[in-house]
């Protein structure tokens, strides 16, 4: 039985202010020298997140997979990859990461299989209505001979959602034609999901990241939608056929009663985090006591570099979370986005994924981004509440945006008729050291190619440098539990400053964060600085962009 975790008293549990480090396996660490990232690899670079000083790690999905979206095209749900490792070797992974006091969450990827996985493989060949279809949303087709499908609905990577079965039904996919949807008004699909959660929970993980977790739930009447709009956008259409639907809140209650017991049988304390792009307004529903713990805050990850939008988002997202008792999370990268590094360096309103393939490249300032992203990391780390972690940002990496398309592997790629670059550039394997075989990933190169400007801004050459992107999160992560994680609730307090509308000026208690979004210097207040993203002016002032923690007695 692997380290179970340490049960913590009600409004004081680890997931409500911890440090979260994002591990995409296939880009952390290689450990058997096939190009790829594996569960070796990650034990072997644990030290690293050790002297980071993270609470916990989620790893995205480690699965069998035939890896037509990354993963989240999952073939087995209860086993490793051959090309990430074995169960033993995920089981050894939790083992060292409790060891050293960190928590484990794995991704659960409830909304589709993968065509690979064996109950798809028997719908397939399955007669109409059987109880093998009957997993799936498998449907006939509109038109004299059903060849049409059976709606409008577009699939989130592009083209229709709908992809034709050898004898004529269709079956529904909302992203690429490899990722069938499960059925959940089937009982035989809840029952699945539950005991996936217990066999990960039994195998020692403390926690899950929901995927489209706000997918599952269709319309059983299956309309069309009247305009078919993007992920995001379609988040604010009411009533929407397939996104955020009512009848999702069932199967979470669903879920938490089941972490609810496995916590109070066996002292643990486990915990769900969704991955639901719904509007601001609906999002406190899937955080009421009985369902979610907590949820990524996309409202915020979406927030231009602008002082007065982000305070607006910190606003949105505290009194959201208050209100259902949940805490808030803060996150500004993940496997799924241009990394902000490169973001916060475009020219205001850039649509960051069009500009990835359309450019213009020149546009971007890669010193700005690093300088405003540095600044936002001490932002993030003292507001309350969790922060998320993407692997690399510790680094300040910036998006790989000119990878050339003949890597791509992202099925955006293809699915947009080459219109959208995907999410590959985020996903680029990270630099450990300056030189050697993919900077340090591994010893045979690695599955997309690094730019060389990784040798600089690998681990080892910031190690050390007390100027470096990385002594910075080691030393804000450090301060944080010190000082921050007890602080007390925030305020705004902006009459420190002479550029009030360039800058956000929080306190917590006896600690203030300063952040200066503009260009022009600032004073800060009176107290110690404790930290600061780039160093003070001779005179005492904060240059812009920057951000300091300062502590008043
Ligand atoms: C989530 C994942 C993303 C994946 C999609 C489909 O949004 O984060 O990477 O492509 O779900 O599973």
């Amino acid at each position: 039985m692997a380290t179970t975790s340490v049960p913590t008293a009600p409004g004081a549990e680890w997931w409500r202010h911890a440090v979260v480090y994002q591990i995409y396996p296939r880009s952390f660490a290689d450990g058997n020298s096939d190009g790829t990232g594996d569960i070796p690899g990650i034990r072997a670079r644990l030290p690293h997140l050790i002297d980071l000083g993270v609470d916990a790690i989620w790893v995205s999905p480690w699965y069998p997979s035939p890896l037509l979206d990354g993963g989240y095209d999952v073939a087995d749900y209860r086993n490793i990859a051959e090309r990430f490792g074995t169960l033993d070797d995920a089981r050894a992974f939790i083992a060292d990461a409790h060891a050293a006091g960190i928590r484990v969450i794995v991704d659960l990827v409830p909304n589709h299989t993968s065509w690979d996985h064996e109950w798809f493989t028997a719908a397939r060949s399955a007669p109409s209505g059987s109880a093998e279809r009957r997993r799936y949303m498998i449907r006939p087709g509109r038109g004299v001979d059903g060849e049409l499908p059976p709606n409008n609905w577009t699939a989130v990577f592009g083209g229709s959602a709908w992809t034709r079965l050898d004898d004529g039904e269709w079956y529904l996919h909302l992203f690429d034609e490899s990722q069938p949807d499960l059925d959940w008004t089937n009982p035989e699909v809840r029952a699945e999901f539950i005991d996936i959660l217990l066999f990960w929970i039994r195998l020692g993980v403390d926690g899950f990241r929901v995927d489209v977790a706000h997918g599952l739930v269709k319309d059983p009447t299956l309309p069309d939608v009247a305009v078919n709009e993007g992920i995001l956008e379609s988040a604010l259409i009411e009533n929407h056929p397939h996104w955020d639907r009512d009848g999702v809140h069932e199967i979470i209650r669903e879920w938490r009663a089941v972490l609810d017991a496995e916590q109070a049988e066996h002292g643990r304390d486990l915990m769900m985090v969704a991955e639901a792009w719904v509007h601001p307004t609906s999002l406190p529903k899937y955080l009421r006591p009985d369902e979610y713990h907590q949820s990524f805050n996309f409202d915020f990850l979406q927030c231009e570099w602008e002082a007065g939008l982000m305070r607006e988002a910190v606003d949105r997202a505290l009194a959201g979370s208050e209100a259902v008792g949940s805490s808030p999370t803060w996150a500004l990268s993940n496997h799924d986005v241009v990394r902000h590094a490169t973001r916060y360096g475009l020219p205001p309103e850039t649509d960051w994924r069009a500009w990835l393939l359309d450019g213009p490249h020149d546009a971007l300032d890669a010193a700005l981004g690093l300088r405003r992203a540095r600044a936002a990391a001490l932002l993030l780390l003292a507001l309350p509440g969790s922060t998320y972690l993407y692997q690399g940002e510790e680094l300040g990496l910036g998006e790989v945006f000119d990878l050339p398309t003949d890597v791509l592997d992202d099925p955006v790629w293809e699915n947009s008729g080459r219109t959208r670059k995907g999410r590959d550039g985020c996903r680029v394997p990270i630099p450990w050291t300056v030189a050697g075989s993919s900077y340090g990933f591994g010893e045979k190169g690695s599955w997309l190619p690094q730019p060389a400007r990784f040798a600089a801004l690998s681990v080892e050459a910031q190690s050390g440098d007390p100027d470096s992107t990385l002594e910075l999160h080691r030393r804000a992560i450090a301060i944080r539990r010190e000082m921050w994680i007890d602080a007390g609730a925030l305020e705004w307090s902006n009459k420190f400053t002479r550029e009030e509308e360039q800058v956000l000026c929080l306190r917590r208690g006896d600690m203030t964060c300063l952040v200066n979004f503009g260009s022009e210097p600032v004073a800060l207040p009176a107290g110690a600085v404790v930290l600061s993203s780039e160093p003070l002016r001779t005179d005492g002032l904060l240059p812009g962009p920057a951000a300091a923690w300062i502590r008043t007695d």
